[in-house]
């Protein structure tokens, strides 16, 4: 079967003929691939800056962003049938028994660093035609979804950023200004950068209660400028607002989500945190010069001002099934919207195209089957 796959040692990227997976677990089901998204992950990992093929194996078959339907079942899978679509998680455990967030299935969390990624650390991803998995590792997705879910995975990493906010903002009890609101803290939220993470927690951010910006250096014209004013947000074009006049447009800054990657940026921006604030990372930059940043300022307003920053990767499987159930309203609400997000559809023979990344458009996928 045909898979995309990176050979870091002979650098390069092909579609090539991969072997076809069996059941060889009684809980194992096996899926095939209708969509796979392609992500800044992917496209670091074409260019060989980033990922690992399997032990043994001279290359990699690529692809984290999953929507399959199940096509064989091991005996023992519970809860999936022949037909079900479904969203495959990325991470799998280390091996070591005292990683306690593994051994609890928290390998989100892992503490060795040991873990692997599929599509990304040593194990074959979800760029080729069928797929096998253990049952625990596929969440199930509504019909109704088909035609979005592969937005499900990037849609994690802002549920995960969420839930930690929830837990995190407990320790301001008294709840918001705003009386009504359902969570303990306030809920000016903004979302640095407009590709498909930030858009996606932008949405996120919105159907949780707050009052979102979305910062962004695209034009203030177009389709990222639609999708942000349909769901209800405010957007504010980087090109002619400084972060300081941002920030003031914004008022009392609670929360800020980041989706870009660019460290200059996101520190220029926690000057104007306000307080009993937390800044969530989500990117990872590429490591470029050092940046001068005026640390005794951020240091002196983090402890004056009780602000939080925490950084978050990969998602557990309640952050797939809040996401999951957030696409599903996101979609209720506003549909166009979240299409909006898909721009580029490509077969597998013509996958180099959008990994190779001059195709532009917010979110690329492949389409492996209908
Ligand atoms: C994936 C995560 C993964 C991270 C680091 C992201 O693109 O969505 O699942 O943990 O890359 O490899
Ligand atoms: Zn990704």
């Amino acid at each position: 079967m045909r898979a995309v796959a990176v050979f870091p040692r002979d650098r390069q990227v092909r579609v090539i003929d991969h072997p076809e997976p069996q059941i060889e677990s009684p809980t194992q089901a096996k899926v095939r691939m209708i969509n796979v998204g392609v992500c800044g992950t992917d496209k670091e990992i074409v260019a060989f800056e980033y990922g690992d093929p399997p032990a043994g194996s001279d290359y990699l078959v690529i692809g984290h962003e999953s929507l399959g339907e199940v096509v064989e079942t091991g005996p023992d899978v519970k809860n999936l049938r022949r037909g079900d679509l479904v969203v495959a998680t990325v991470r799998r455990p280390c091996p070591h028994p005292e990683c306690i967030a593994c051994r609890q299935g928290r390998q989100d969390f892992c503490y060795t660093g040991d873990f692997t990624e599929r599509g990304i650390k040593q194990r074959h991803g979800y760029m080729t035609e069928l797929v096998v998995e253990e049952e625990r590792y596929l969440n199930k997705v509504p019909a109704t979804l088909r035609d979005v879910a592969v937005l499900v995975e990037p849609l994690t990493i802002a549920e995960k950023g969420l839930a930690q906010l929830l837990e995190i903002q407990k320790r301001l009890p008294w709840g918001c200004d705003e009386s009504g609101r359902p969570t303990q803290h306030c809920h000016n939220c903004v979302v640095l950068g407009a590709g498909p993470v930030g858009l996606l927690g932008a949405m996120a951010f919105t159907v949780a209660g707050f009052n979102v910006t979305v910062y962004s250096r695209t034009q203030s014209h177009g389709d990222k400028d639609d999708i942000v004013s349909a769901i209800g947000a405010q957007f504010i074009a980087a090109e002619d607002h400084t972060v300081e006049q941002m920030a003031q447009m914004v008022g009392r800054i609670d929360v800020v989500y980041e989706a870009v990657g660019a460290s200059a940026l996101a520190f220029e921006v926690v000057q104007y945190l306000g307080a009993n604030a937390a800044f969530i990372f989500t990117g990872v930059p590429g490591r470029k010069a050092p940046v001068p940043v005026d640390t005794d300022r951020i240091m002196r307003d983090m402890v004056l001002e009780n602000q939080l920053i925490y950084g978050t990767v990969n998602a557990p499987p309640e952050s797939f099934a809040a996401a999951i159930r957030d696409i599903g309203i996101f979609t209720q609400q506003w549909p166009d919207a979240v299409r909006g997000i898909i721009t580029g559809r490509f077969p597998i023979e013509r996958a180099l195209e959008p990994l190779t990344g001059h195709t532009g458009g917010i979110k690329n996928i492949i389409t492996l089957a209908s």
